[in-house]
């Protein structure tokens, strides 16, 4: 099974968010809070896409909400963009996560969990009709770009998708909350401005 036995006929962004609620793609969604969907502008030209829904954003039902979202906030505003007017979601609608303690740790979506919940990613570019999607980290670009990304040398290029989708992809920004010292951070997080600040140009409805 993978989303696509979940998704509905009728492909309105509200019609694909109620629906994704009792996905049952993969096996995800059996120690998960609730399916976290994309929030944002319904006909966002610019679409960012994540990993998967944190501990935080499972509680709370809603993408970049947590660290990586205010850490994502700050960037957006230096390459002013408005967040408002994006589109934001990840390529696995459920939180992957295993016991430490009393701690959720985070854990990498397999290939398998990411192909298998892509359609709702396929149905929500085509809700939205986003003019290029940005996709953060290895997983959101493997899920986006629809083959093996190496962001290392993929990142801020113009990329196109099976579907003829134009991605950008980027580094995920919890690869920059995880970097070593406060210098190495700032300046990955310089970086992944740099690579967000060449987007708006892309954009044409704006
Ligand atoms: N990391 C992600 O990839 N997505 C979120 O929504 C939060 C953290
Ligand atoms: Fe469905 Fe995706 Fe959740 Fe798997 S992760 S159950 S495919 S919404």
């Amino acid at each position: 099974m993978t989303a696509a036995d979940f998704v509905p006929p009728d492909r309105s962004l509200e019609a694909l968010r109620g629906a994704a609620c009792d996905c049952r793609g993969c096996s995800l969604w059996e120690h998960a809070t609730q399916t976290v969907f994309g929030e944002g502008a319904a006909h966002a030209s610019l679409m960012l896409v994540g990993e998967q829904p944190g501990d935080v954003e499972d509680k709370e039902g809603e993408p970049f909400v947590g660290p990586a979202g205010r850490l994502l906030d700050r960037a957006l505003e230096a390459a002013g963009i408005d967040r408002e007017q994006t589109y934001i979601t990840n390529a696995v609608k459920h939180f992957k996560w295993r016991p430490a303690g009393k701690r959720r740790l985070h854990q990498k979506p397999s290939t398998t969990e990411v192909v298998a919940c892509r359609p709702w990613l396929v149905a929500e570019v085509e809700a939205v009709q986003p003019e290029v999607v940005v996709a953060m980290g290895a997983t959101a670009a493997r899920s986006a770009v629809g083959r093996p990304v190496k962001v290392t040398q993929e990142r801020g290029q113009v990329v196109q998708s099976p579907e003829g989708w134009t991605v950008v992809p980027t580094v995920h920004p919890s690869s920059i909350l995880r970097a070593d010292d406060p210098s190495d951070r700032e300046v990955q997080f310089d970086a992944f401005v740099r690579d967000l600040s060449a987007v708006p140009a892309l954009l044409v409805r704006r």
